[in-house]
């Protein structure tokens, strides 16, 4: 048996304690700050979510900042404040998580799917024209694995033919396009705090906009669509009501002391991604069979995911490729089975295998390789040598 053969081929794994491909960094500090919040006065929604949403207003460059529960929730609530409904379609990438096109689906709008432009894996300006009828309504660009999608192309487009565009910046938060946050653009971006994000608030979401009117709504939609204070009722305190289908997406503070004190925490956190994707193009750089992802133009992303493709000169395929990897006990995932493939999308909207090629054929080599700031240098070391032994095997 060769040592130094992958474990799946014989060898000894590299590690033996499995590393996750992303997870969340806590302080002993941001533990201490929601045991206070647990003192407060509130524990649901008060005035530490209120200080949460205008940090993130503050730290983005946007004038309202709406908390919700999740990036799930975020999406939602963007489309019922964007006012899609039945008959109306909605232009996004299949190459994402559902919930992106469930800001559409959700308010009985119909998702579209335009293909990728396969260098950024995000949402190509060309393919979004072919897509555009007299129901298009809406633009859901996704900045995939923190790369900015082509902003400018895409506001383009939304400037000609009126659209709401709802950025989808889950991946993305921190990170800059042109000197700008990532988030900043017109009409509504969203955030996810889920625990692999870049920031964590264990489940949450953001949505921020500089529209006063579209926040105005995104709030009430996000209590119940309640008006607390209906003209006409002054002397009666009590008098609330519902003026229309509203939700309790409602954070607690709690998460939101959570999220602030990761934010002070948040250039760290990049420097730690930041150095840990050098040392990977580094390593990766004469790999045959790898591609590497891009490189940022005019902008500072902070990266969520670190996907590469295996390719065919790699000498595996994906499949084979992942599963050597968990078997060096190095979990990687793959972002995403395009939403075409899924069969709630292919039945309701009758999207099928084959419609779009650039995602295919970047989804067949697709792998998100480990990243997050609580990998050491030994652990990034692990992930590189398991690679390098993989494509050594298969040369
Ligand atoms: C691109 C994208 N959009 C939306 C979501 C949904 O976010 P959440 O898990 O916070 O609901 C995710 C999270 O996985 C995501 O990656």
């Amino acid at each position: 048996m060769d040592e130094s053969n992958p474990a799946k081929y014989g060898g000894t794994p590299v590690r033996e304690e499995v590393l996750g491909y992303g997870s969340q960094s806590i302080t002993e500090h941001e533990k201490e700050a929601v045991v206070e919040a647990l003192d407060g006065d509130y524990i649901t929604r008060g005035p530490t979510v209120e200080a949460f949403e205008q940090r993130v207003a503050d730290f983005v460059g946007v004038k309202h900042a709406i908390a919700t529960t999740s990036g799930t929730t975020a999406l939602h609530l963007t489309g019922r404040a964007a006012g899609f409904s039945t008959g109306d379609e909605v232009i996004t990438t299949p190459l994402t998580f559902a919930s992106t096109a469930h800001a559409a689906t959700y308010c009985g709008a119909t998702p579209v799917f335009a293909d990728i432009d396969p260098y950024r894996r995000t949402l190509d300006p060309d393919t979004v024209r072919e897509q555009i009828t007299d129901e298009t309504e809406g633009l859901i660009p996704m900045h995939y694995a923190g790369h900015p999608a082509d902003i400018q192309g895409l506001m383009e487009i939304a400037d000609e033919h009126d659209l709401t565009v709802i950025w989808d910046a889950c991946h993305g938060f921190g990170g800059t396009w042109d000197g700008e946050s990532l988030g900043s653009n017109r009409d509504m971006a969203i955030f996810s705090f889920h625990p692999v994000k870049n920031i964590t608030t264990g489940e949450g979401g953001m949505v921020v906009t500089d529209d006063d009117e579209l926040a105005q709504r995104l709030r009430r939609l996000r209590s119940f669509d309640m008006d607390y204070e209906p003209d006409g009722h002054k002397s009666e305190p009590w008098y609330q009501v519902t003026e229309g289908v509203g939700y309790n997406y409602n954070v607690t503070d709690m998460q939101a002391a959570l999220g602030l004190a990761q934010l002070d925490r948040i250039e760290e956190l990049k420097n730690r991604r930041d150095e840990i994707i050098a040392r990977y193009n580094e390593a990766f750089a004469d790999i045959a069979g790898l591609r590497t992802p891009p490189t940022p133009e005019n902008a500072d992303p902070m990266y969520h995911l670190y996907a590469v493709e295996v390719r065919e000169e790699f000498g595996c395929d994906r499949e084979a490729f992942v599963n050597a990897m968990h078997e060096e006990n190095i979990g990687v995932q793959v972002h995403y089975v395009p939403l075409h493939y899924h069969p709630f999308f292919q039945e309701e909207f009758g999207y099928e295998k084959g419609m779009f090629p650039e995602t295919e054929r970047v989804y067949d080599g697709l792998v998100s390789l480990p990243l997050h700031p609580e990998m050491s240098d030994d652990d990034v070391q692990d992930v590189i040598k398991a690679v390098q032994q993989l494509r050594t095997y298969h040369a």
